[in-house]
Formats: structure tokens, C-alpha cells, sequence
């Protein structure tokens, strides 16, 4: 049977007390809808619909990239009424696996085993055992085990209330049966809505067999209603990504305090120190060492490399046997080639630093081609904007740039050479040789230092030196 995913997304979720709609709340950085599609996408569907309502043009805009077919539900009725825009479009030989936009940790693995559950006229649903079911759909099962009913929290008796079997509200229904099981709903519950659960009753009165496929791991089948849940969501997240890591081969100081909001890849006997925030498609090779607070993002570490504390790290390329930080901030476009030495407050933009190149203190290269071996002193930077444009500086391979050095772009440092602390170098600096532009050192002899002054001769000495009229 084909497949079509029928993901709910149109509520409003009140319960967060947010001007953002509930499935756009950020989980690891990415709306909650982006997580579901994703899952979706991933057991391969003929057509994913994703059913929107509240905060319509919101929630389209927030996800451009992703190819899915959007149906609105105008008015939030309900998740029956939600499923039932969709189903216009959806075949009769179809089979129908819904999700909900707000239970975002499901995983793929999960949703084959839930349709592995059904054949072509049988539905399936996925439960779980919580130990505080409340809130959730009670399972209801008759004396032989066989599921019955889904009865909402509000709509429950004392008995069913204590029931702690729950509906994760995912469920997989063939097409012709879901569709006129959804035309006899009827709204006269708690909620007056039109609910979705109602059709596994009359799925039982229809004989049409009903199975719940009991999910191990109740983490993942969590609903995200409120900030409290959503910060669990993102508790959960954060662990399953940080036992990947673990099981390829990372050693974490503490998995429960690195955030991985992307695609991480590592080799054997990284070691991550704690408060990492890896965020995007991030690659860490074999033995490289992360030191505490460092966030990084969008970039390739070389084996070998060690990344001290507190460095930020964005969109760069970093070589094997590299040593960064503490506190070096790498931005987009910076390829560090291997050994490359880049030290505490050194910020570099838009840069290729060649093999063994050290700038170990308080520098900036932006713009800068830098060559092999090449010595940043302590202070120096480039000066790559003038106001209006920015420009390059080359420096050649084995310069040394002597402390504090302004390198005004555009500009070249030759091969050996070597620029004098201090200097303004707005010229290219010839191969070989030593430049620098500095001041003539000069000593007052018989010079003493200021004595204080009475309030009185300070106003005066202020008036005079700034040509105010006398103060009275
Ligand atoms: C729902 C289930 C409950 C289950 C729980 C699991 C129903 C009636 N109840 O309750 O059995 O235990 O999820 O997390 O289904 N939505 C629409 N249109 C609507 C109403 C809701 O698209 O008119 C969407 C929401 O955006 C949300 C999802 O459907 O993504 C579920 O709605 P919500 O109101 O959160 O249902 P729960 O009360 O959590
Ligand atoms: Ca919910």
C-alpha cells in the first residue's frame, strides 16, 4: 500500500503562552514541525501533508526549504476535523500514518515498526506507559488485552484517569476506512472538538482490528504542550545525541552538558569537554580535544587538534594538529592549514593561515592570505576596512610581524621578511629585509612629574587650556 503522512500542525498551543505557534518553538534550534517532517521524510512517503491553521503564513514562511504539501485548516475544530482536510486528497488505497506536529523526538525506527504493525485493513497506534499519565489520551482495553477506546484526560471516569497506558497520537489507518470513520465524528465531548482519537471506537464497532504498538522508550513519544514539556523535549534530544557520539567513539566529561543541534560527525577518541555547543554540520577528527565553553559551528576539525577553552568557532576549516584558544574566535571563511598556532583573544575572518603559522596574542586577520611558518606578534592586526571597502593583506611565507604592527590593506609582507613592533605599514615590505616606520625614542632629562593642584589652579589651568572665559 502506498503512503501518505499526514503531519498536524494547526493548533494553536495556548498552553505556551507564546506569540510564536506552538510547532514553531525551537527544539535544538529548529522548529519542532521542521524535527517531525525530517522523521517523515525519512521512511520515504509518497506525499507528506502537513495540515496548518494558527499562525498560517508563520509557519510556511519559517520552513521554505521543505517540499511538502500544505492544507489549511481554517478553523481549529479539532484533530479529526484537522485529518479530515487532508483526506480529499489522499487515495482510497493509501494507507495514512499521522503525526503530530508537537511530539518531535519520534523516531524513524519507531514510525516502520508502527506500520509494520498493520495490513491492509487492520489501523495501529502507538502507546506508551508513563508513570504521570496526565494530560494524555487514556488506552482503554477490554478484559482480553484488545484496545477499545481512546478516552481524552477531560472525558475520563476516576478508573480511566488511572490508567497509565497513553496515545502518542500517532496511529496508521487505511485511507477508505479512516475516511468514513471520520465523517461520523461527532463533537458533543469535554473539548467540543472534533477528535481524532474517536475513530479507534469506531474502528472496534466496525470490526476492523486495532493494535497498539507499545513504545519502549516514552521519551521519544512525548508531547510538547508547554515550556516545561519543551524544555524536557530538549533535555531528551540533548541526551539521544550525546550517547551517538558516545557510541562513535567520543568521550564526553558529561553528556548531560553538550548541545548538538545538527549533524555531528566524530572519529574515534575525540574528546569533548563540557558546555560544547556544536550547532550545523560539524566534523571532528580522531583525537581532537574540546576544551570547556566552546561553541562550534559549521566547521571541519583536523585530527590532532586541540581547541582550549572558550573559543567560538563558525564556518571555518581547520587543519590537523592545530592549537586554538582559550578564547580564539574563528569566524566564516577561515581555513586553518595543520599546525597552526592561533592563541588567546585572536579573531580571524575570511583568512587561509599556512602550515605552522603562529598568531598566539591579541590579533585580528581579516581578508589575509597568510604563508607557511609566518609569526603574528602579539597585537598586530590587519586593517581591512577603510570605511567603505575592505582589502586584502598577503603575508608571505617565514614574515615575522613584530608586536603591534597595523598591516593597512591592502598590503604585502614579503617572503623572510620582518616588520619592526609597532610599526604602520601601509607598503608593500620587500622580501628578506627589516621594516618598520617608528618614531625616533627621545628622553627629557630634568623632567618631573606633575604635583596635585588646589581645585582653584585646576579650573584655571582647564580654562586656559581650553580657551574658556575665566570662570567666576
Ligand atoms: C493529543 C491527543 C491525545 C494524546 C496527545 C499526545 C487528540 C484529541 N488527543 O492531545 O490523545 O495523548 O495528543 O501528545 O488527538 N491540531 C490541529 N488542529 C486542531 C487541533 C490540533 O492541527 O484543530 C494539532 C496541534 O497543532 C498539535 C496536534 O494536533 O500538533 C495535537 O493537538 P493538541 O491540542 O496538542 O492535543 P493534545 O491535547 O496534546
Ligand atoms: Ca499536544
Amino acid at each position: 500500500m502506498q503512503l501518505s503522512v499526514i503531519i498536524l500542525a494547526a493548533g494553536q498551543g495556548k498552553r505556551m503562552n507564546s506569540d510564536l505557534p506552538k510547532v514553531l518553538q525551537p527544539l535544538a534550534g529548529r522548529p519542532l514541525l521542521e524535527h517531525v517532517i525530517r522523521t517523515a521524510r525519512a521512511i520515504e512517503p509518497e506525499n507528506i501533508y502537513v495540515v496548518y491553521g494558527h499562525g498560517g503564513a508563520q509557519v510556511q514562511a519559517a520552513l521554505p526549504h521543505e517540499s511538502v504539501d500544505w492544507i489549511l485548516q481554517a478553523e481549529q475544530l479539532g484533530t479529526g476535523h484537522a485529518v479530515m482536510q487532508a483526506m480529499p486528497v489522499i487515495p482510497d488505497d493509501h494507507r495514512v500514518l499521522v503525526m503530530y506536529g508537537d511530539v518531535p523526538l519520534i523516531r524513524a525506527e519507531t514510525l516502520t515498526k508502527l506500520l509494520a504493525a498493520t495490513d491492509d485493513d487492520s489501523m495501529a497506534l502507538l502507546s506508551t506507559k508513563l508513570q504521570d499519565p496526565a494530560g494524555y489520551g487514556r488506552i482503554v482495553r477490554d478484559p482480553g488485552g484488545g484496545v477499545r477506546a481512546i478516552v481524552e484526560h477531560n472525558d475520563a471516569t476516576p478508573e480511566q484517569l488511572a490508567i497509565r497506558e497513553i496515545n502518542t497520537g500517532l496511529m496508521s489507518v487505511p485511507a477508505k476506512r479512516l475516511r468514513a470513520w471520520l465523517l461520523n465524528l461527532r463533537n458533543d465531548n469535554a473539548q467540543r472538538e472534533y477528535l481524532l482519537t474517536d475513530v479507534v471506537a469506531a474502528a472496534v464497532i466496525g470490526n476492523c482490528r486495532v493494535s497498539a504498538v507499545v513504545a519502549g522508550d516514552a521519551e521519544e513519544a512525548m508531547g510538547v504542550n508547554d515550556k516545561i514539556q519543551l524544555a524536557q523535549a530538549e533535555a531528551g534530544y540533548r541526551q539521544a545525541r550525546a550517547h551517538e557520539l558516545m557510541l562513535a567513539g567520543a568521550t564526553l566529561a558529561d553528556p548531560a552538558r553538550i548541545d548538538v543541534r545538527g549533524e555531528v560527525r566524530v572519529e574515534r577518541d575525540v574528546f569533548i569537554d563540557i558546555n560544547a555547543v556544536l550547532i550545523g554540520k560539524v566534523r571532528l577528527g580522531a583525537r581532537v580535544k574540546i576544551g570547556p565553553n566552546c561553541c562550534i559551528r559549521n566547521s571541519s576539525i583536523g585530527e590532532d587538534t586541540e581547541i582550549h577553552a572558550n573559543c567560538h568557532i563558525d564556518g571555518a576549516v581547520v587543519g590537523d594538529n592545530c592549537r586554538i584558544g582559550p578564547f580564539a574566535r574563528l569566524r566564516p571563511e577561515t581555513v586553518l592549514h595543520r599546525d597552526v598556532h592561533v592563541g588567546n583573544f585572536v579573531e580571524v575572518k575570511n583568512s587561509d593561515i599556512g602550515a605552522g603559522a603562529k598568531a598566539n596574542h591579541l590579533s585580528y586577520l581579516g581578508d589575509a592570505q597568510v604563508g607557511r611558518d609566518v609569526n603574528v606578534g602579539a597585537g598586530s592586526i590587519t586593517c581591512n576596512y577603510d570605511g567603505a571597502n575592505k582589502w586584502p593583506t598577503i603575508i608571505e611565507d617565514g614574515a615575522f610581524i613584530g608586536s603591534g604592527s597595523m598591516l593597512v590593506a591592502p598590503v604585502r609582507v614579503g617572503a623572510q621578511a620582518t616588520i619592526g613592533a609597532g610599526s604602520t605599514i601601509a607598503q608593500n615590505a620587500p622580501d628578506g629585509e627589516l621594516t618598520l616606520t617608528r618614531a625616533k625614542q627621545t628622553t627629557i632629562s630634568g623632567w618631573s612629574r606633575p604635583a596635585k593642584l588646589s581645585e582653584k589652579d585646576k579650573e584655571a589651568a582647564i580654562d586656559g587650556a581650553l580657551q574658556r572665559p575665566k570662570s567666576v
